[in-house]
């Protein structure tokens, strides 16, 4: 695994912005895998000043999110579908067409799941994908077991992940207990993957990933396996 260590957010979230630029100007129909949640918050921001300015374009790129809870609607703005339009897609030339997250609102959400993982397979896979990280060691929304899924399957999140995630929400209560989520296979038909992580919570889970070890209780040790692996962090996440 790389690691490139950053003095504070700031400057991860540029270096994270400056990689998928640079994928995007090389390959302007790019496919991004991307995650929500608070860590690639400026990475966003970095990408849409960017695209502001002009330096780069999303008119040709399709994006598939990892994950969205179950069931929720896109217009709920604690769902990914809202989280994305307003940190990304509304910010720059996208056609929303060409952006993917799972259908929190699908009737069936097994044939949903089904149906997204094709899509990614249809795709071509992922170029680059983008993944923050739970305290817990999740990825996605997979979540630490004895077993992990392959596909793109619908999940029940831990509890660690409800209290972590209802800060966003009222309480607990309305977090939802369902997701829907990229699997550790279709997370792993990405030919490149940054993996943002900032802060003293995040120590205990950055340390065991970098163990490098593989414990499906800790799904983020699986990213070992993989070939082309950056971690971005910053510095307080090593001390
Ligand atoms: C989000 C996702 C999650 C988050 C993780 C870290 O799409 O899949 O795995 O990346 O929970 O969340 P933050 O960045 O809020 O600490």
């Amino acid at each position: 695994m790389n690691i490139i260590v950053c003095k504070n957010y700031a400057e991860m979230s540029n270096v994270a912005a400056k990689m998928m630029s640079e994928l995007m100007q090389k390959k302007p129909n790019c496919v991004l895998g991307l995650a929500t949640g608070s860590t690639p918050e400026g990475m966003y921001a970095s990408l849409a000043e960017m695209c502001e300015r002009g330096d780069i374009s999303f008119e040709n790129v399709t994006t598939v999110n990892l994950d969205e809870y179950y069931p929720i609607a896109p217009t709920n703005d604690q769902s990914y579908r809202y989280f994305m339009n307003r940190q990304l897609f509304d910010r720059v030339n996208i056609n929303k067409a060409n952006t993917n997250v799972p259908d929190g609102t699908a009737k069936d959400p097994v044939a949903e799941c089904k149906r997204y993982e094709q899509l990614v397979s249809d795709l071509g896979g992922i170029d680059l994908q983008i993944l923050g990280i739970g305290r817990n060691g999740h990825i996605g929304f997979n979540e630490p077991d004895t077993k992990l899924m392959l596909d793109t399957h619908v999940t029940d999140l831990t509890e660690d992940t409800i209290e972590a995630n209802s800060r966003f929400f009222a309480s607990a209560n309305d977090v939802p207990r369902r997701a829907l989520t990229m699997g550790i296979g279709t997370i792993f038909k990405a030919k490149k993957i940054v993996v943002l992580a900032s802060g003293a919570s995040k120590k205990d889970a950055v340390s065991a990933m970098l163990e490098r070890t593989v414990d499906t209780n800790f799904p983020a040790t699986m990213l070992n396996l993989h070939p082309d692996v950056t971690l971005i962090c910053t510095q307080d996440v090593l001390d």
